[in-house]
């Protein structure tokens, strides 16, 4: 099928593409190069491994590429994805997640899309719930910007699909992991941790070290994006996580093992905010989608820092 990625240059979205180019799908990007990079598309002769359109997703140019591709599907993964920077910055966040999600679904519309699969967080959007792992089932609760953002892309996207029939399904992601993660960013502590580590840089864990997060690897990631193209899942948000809880200092462990470092990160204060516990329940994603994870956080972590070796 012709596809569309939005986010394409990004870490999950250039994975994804990889996927659907393994598929025999015919792939387009949109990316406005925000954050994305050209070197996540470009293929061993140089050149883009599929066409890319340098398009902000809010901009009017979103509709004139929409209606010259005419995608069956869109994966909408394009975002303002740090937490922190949403509070900082509230109206550039909804700009970039709320109208540019509209943007997507009114362009979508108009070129025909039979549907959008949508990127939301299920890191976020629960709040700290009362069970963990966390089903779909559960009250949302946003406590930032970036999650209210989020919440309101599901919603118009759930809007078009019984306003005008434009199909759609959401994938709430636990915390994503893997080759092209930023390692300098503020989130994405595998990458980060890696990153140091190989370069024998200094690692902090915050507070006790005790807080976890559920770690699902990007390919597995990709996998669900595909799973969800399909007819099944219609108007249905998907929790994509595995369920399992690693600690910031088990991770550490695990990260500074397959670097052949020394464990030893530094101790900082609990940064405010910061979530205690998290993990997903993806029992939905497997009944309904047939998705599962497949790779074991010991096996991602070491195939992340073995790509992060590799680009040294
Ligand atoms: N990484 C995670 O753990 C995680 C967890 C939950 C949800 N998500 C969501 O997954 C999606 C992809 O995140 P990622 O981790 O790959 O981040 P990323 O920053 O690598 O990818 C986002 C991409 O979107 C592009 N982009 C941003 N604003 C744009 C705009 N206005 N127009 C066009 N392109 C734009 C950026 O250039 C970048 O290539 C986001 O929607 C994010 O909110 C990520």
């Amino acid at each position: 099928m012709r596809v569309l990625v939005t986010g394409g240059a990004g870490f999950i979205g250039s994975n994804l593409v990889d996927l659907l180019l393994e598929n025999g799908h015919e792939v387009h990007v949109v990316d406005d190069f925000s954050r994305g990079r050209e070197a996540n598309l470009t293929s061993s002769g140089g050149g883009m491994r599929c066409p890319v359109h340098r398009v902000d997703v809010r901009s009017d140019a979103l509709a004139d590429v929409m209606s010259e591709v005419s995608p069956e599907v869109v994966f909408h993964l394009a975002a303002q994805i740090d937490v922190r920077v949403s509070v900082a910055d509230p109206l550039g966040d909804a700009g970039r997640n709320v109208l540019g999600t509209l943007n997507v679904a009114e362009a979508a519309r108009r070129a025909g899309t039979r549907k959008v699969v949508f990127t939301s967080s299920g890191g976020s959007i629960y709040g700290v719930p009362e069970n963990l792992p966390v089903d779909e089932q559960a009250p949302l609760c946003p406590q930032s910007p970036y999650a209210a953002s989020k919440i309101s892309g599901e919603t118009y996207l759930d809007t078009y699909r019984r306003l005008h029939g434009l199909d759609c399904t959401h994938l709430a992601l636990a915390n994503v992991y893997g080759p092209r993660q930023d390692p300098h960013g503020e989130a994405g502590v595998v990458a980060i941790f890696a990153g140091a580590l190989l370069e024998g840089r200094a690692t902090t864990v915050f507070g006790d070290g005790g807080n976890t997060r559920d770690y699902v690897y990007v390919e597995d990631v990709a996998r669900a994006f595909l799973a969800a193209a399909g007819e099944r899942g219609s108007g249905c948000r998907y929790n994509i996580g595995t369920g399992m809880q690693t600690s910031d200092r088990e991770l550490h462990t695990l990260a500074a093992t397959a670097a052949g470092a020394a464990d030893r990160p530094e101790h900082a204060p609990a940064r405010p905010g910061d979530v205690r516990f998290s993990a997903l329940d993806a029992g939905a994603a497997a009944r309904e989608l047939g998705w599962k994870p497949e790779v074991t956080i010991a096996d991602g972590v070491a195939r992340t820092v073995e790509y992060f070796r590799s680009r040294r």
